[in-house]
Order: C-alpha cells, then structure tokens, then sequence
C-alpha cells in the first residue's frame, strides 16, 4: 500500500482484483475519494462489499491493482471482532496500545471519552460476552475512532439495530467526522439512513462498483439496478 496520495484524495483504488482460490470477489474496481468525505456503500449481499473495505485497510492484499490510502485508519468490522478475553476499556486502547508512543496516562482518559461518546460510560471492565449486539457494535465504534484515523471504515455499523439505535448511531457517526473532517466509508444495508449520512453512494455488486453518484435522491437514482435496490423493488 502506498501512502501519500495526491489530489486531495483520502482512497484511490485502480484496477482492483481479488480472488479467493479460483474464485473472483473483485475485479477491476476503481474508486476515488476526496479527503472529508463521506462514502456509502450498498448492494446485494454477497457482491464484495466486505472484501472491498478490508482491501481499502490493508487486511487483504489484491492481486490486482493499486491501492493508495493517504493517513491512518480505522475500522469498525461486520461482526464488531471484539477480542474476546479482553475488557471493554482493553479493546477500545486496542490501537492506542498497538500504536505505541501514547504516554500510559493519556490512554485511560482517551477510552473514557470515546466510551462516553457512544453511551457505554461505565462499562469499561465488561467482557464482550456480556454485553448485547448494539453495545459490541459501539464498543467496535469506539475502538475504530480512539486513535483519530483520518479514515474511517464502517461495515454495518447498524446491522441487527432497532431504529431508534440506528439513528443514534449515525448521529455519533454524523457528530465524529463533523468535529474531524475525517473521510468516511459506510457500507450499510439501511440505505435510507446511509443515504441521509452520505455524500456519495457506490453500489457494488457482482465484485465491482457498478453505480456511483450522488447519496440525495437514491429511490430516483438514473440506474434502474440502484432504484430498485434503494426502494427495496425485488
Ligand atoms: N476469506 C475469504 N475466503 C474465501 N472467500 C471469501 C473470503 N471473504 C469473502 N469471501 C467471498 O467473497 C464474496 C464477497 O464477500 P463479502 O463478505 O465481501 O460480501 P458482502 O457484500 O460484504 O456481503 P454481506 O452483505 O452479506 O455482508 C462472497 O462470496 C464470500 O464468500
Ligand atoms: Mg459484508
């Protein structure tokens, strides 16, 4: 992965290709985004949205293509991967920890805040195993944003959640990237709630971006694919 990107691009994907085996997930993706903004991601299951964010953060490496992603990153994965044997204080200093250079006595006050931020103030000696879907999904919130990553990676950030959950969770996501100006990658299956949140929207499908444009007016997008996905048209 090269760092430094040029044109005030946060993300720049040419050409992207990822097989599994003999299987392709992706192929020829290519994907621009600005520095500040804030991208979301939709599509059928299956179609690569996953696999698309863990290129962008480096956990896969594409066979295929270049990827460039300018600054530090954060991510909030699909299934939360808390680590199971630590507390909820331990896995949000996680990258704090990992990152190394923190001074010891910064960590503890930096958890605190960004456990108070998504409301789990008081919850920092839980197990993951003790806590409910929507905690783990903030607990995962928290940990992805503690170290102030210029981009940050959500893959269903509101997966499982009830509404009123869901919008407290774009709230927050709303609030974090307004105080940062930090770029932002949802992939979310409420596409109401991503498109209210986003900029701009990719729809992948079939291991490649097959739509991108504008977040407002999506139900009325100019692709007869996007338009029947965001009214949910089977
Ligand atoms: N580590 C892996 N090894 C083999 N195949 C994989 C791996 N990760 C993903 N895949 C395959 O790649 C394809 C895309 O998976 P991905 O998880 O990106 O889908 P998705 O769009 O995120 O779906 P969903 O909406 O269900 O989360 C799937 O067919 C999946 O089985
Ligand atoms: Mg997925």
């Amino acid at each position: 992965m090269l760092n430094a990107t040029a044109q005030g691009l946060a993300i720049e994907l040419v050409g992207v290709g990822k097989r599994f085996g003999s299987r392709t997930v992706l192929g020829g993706v290519d994907l621009r985004i600005a520095r500040g903004a804030r991208l979301g991601v939709i599509g059928p299951a299956t179609g690569g949205k996953s696999v698309l964010l863990k290129i962008i953060a480096g956990l896969y490496r594409p066979e295929a293509g270049l990827v460039r992603v300018a600054g530090r990153i954060g991510m909030l994965f699909q299934n939360c991967a808390l680590f199971d044997f630590l507390s909820v204080a331990d896995n949000v200093a996680f990258p704090l920890v990992q990152e190394g250079g923190v001074p010891a006595a910064e960590i503890e006050p930096r958890v605190a805040a960004r456990l108070r931020a998504v409301g789990l103030a008081g919850s920092e000696r839980k197990l993951p195993s003790e806590l409910s879907g929507g905690m783990k999904k903030r607990v995962g919130l928290a940990r992805a944003t503690v170290a102030t990553p210029d981009v940050v990676l959500y893959d269903e950030p509101t997966a499982g959640l009830d509404p009123v959950t869901t919008a407290k969770i774009y709230g927050l996501l709303r609030a974090d990237h307004d105080a940062r100006g930090s770029t932002a990658v949802v992939v979310s299956s409420d596409v109401d709630a991503v498109a209210a949140f986003a900029d701009t929207i990719a729809f992948v499908d079939g291991g490649g971006v097959r739509w991108i444009g504008p977040a407002a007016g999506l139900r009325d997008a100019d692709d007869a694919r996007v338009r029947d996905f965001a009214r949910g048209t089977p």
